[in-house]
């Protein structure tokens, strides 16, 4: 399992910066909410931690090493649930889609069908494993993406707005696997505005705001501090925000 950190990270579009020396280190096992308006960056900033954008400034590194010296390994590090699942859909059936990011570990076929299946049932598509993906609806093609995550067995997961067109018994599943991984100790780092959601499950926020870090702090400080976020508070305390409570 690895510790992930950015040193100072800033990425500009021409000459406007979208943020600025944003510095934070997350080790294993923890789970991580990464919070800001729209346009803050968050997505930007994602893309950062498997080398899929290139910072202006700073460097990421994955245990102590930059990730730009090896950027393979950097993405077999770290899985990315992208904020568009359509993005995301390489393969002509749901099973052959699932297996992509197994395969290109360059495991057995055995293993790749085994990682496929608990991936399928953990996301509830095993009856749909020979249909195109084109054929699913939204949320399935959600699910397919969080599959195709899961099956790479990435010691680091980020998703960006992963409760899109996923209904409640989806939303529960993805929390419960979410938190089996950070107790395996797997690094979880999801970007939502969906904040009741995960709120009770988290053990860090890290907000982005005016092109850079704006909090850094708990769950429980920055429940309180939500409203100084333009955010409204959710009815209830963190206990009441577990899905475990629902
Ligand atoms: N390829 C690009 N070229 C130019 N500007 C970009 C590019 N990608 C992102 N931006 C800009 O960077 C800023 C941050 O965008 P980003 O998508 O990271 O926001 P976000 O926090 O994920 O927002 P949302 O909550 O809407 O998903 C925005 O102003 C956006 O217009
Ligand atoms: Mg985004």
């Amino acid at each position: 399992m690895s510790t992930i950190e950015l040193r100072e990270l800033g990425k500009r579009f021409g000459s406007r910066w979208v943020f600025r020396r944003v510095s934070f280190a997350i080790e294993p096992g923890r789970f991580v909410l990464l919070l800001g308006a729209n346009g803050s960056g968050k997505t930007v900033l994602a893309r950062h931690l498997n080398g899929l954008l290139l910072p202006d400034e700073g460097e990421v590194l994955i245990d102590g090493r930059p990730i730009k010296a090896d950027l393979a390994a950097c993405r077999r590090t770290v899985g990315m649930v992208f904020q568009d699942p359509e993005s995301q859909i390489i393969g002509q059936t749901v099973f052959e889609d699932v297996a992509f990011g197994p395969r290109v570990q360059q495991i057995s076929e055995a293993e790749v069908s085994e990682r496929v299946a608990e991936a399928l049932a953990l996301t509830g598509l095993e009856a749909e494993r020979q249909s195109p993906p084109a054929t699913l609806s939204g949320g399935r093609r959600r699910r397919l993406a969080l599959a195709g995550v899961i099956a790479t067995r990435s010691s680091c997961i980020v998703l960006d707005e992963p409760f899109t067109f996923l209904d409640h018994a989806a939303c529960v599943e993805l929390l419960r696997y979410l938190v089996g991984l950070k107790e395996r100790g797997h690094t979880v780092i999801m970007i939502t505005h969906d904040i009741e959601k995960v709120l009770g499950e988290a053990d860090r926020v890290i907000a982005l705001a005016d092109g850079g870090v704006a909090a850094d702090t708990s769950p429980e400080r920055f429940l309180t501090e939500l409203p100084a976020y333009g955010l409204r508070r959710p009815h209830g305390t963190l206990t009441e925000l577990s899905w475990r409570e629902v």
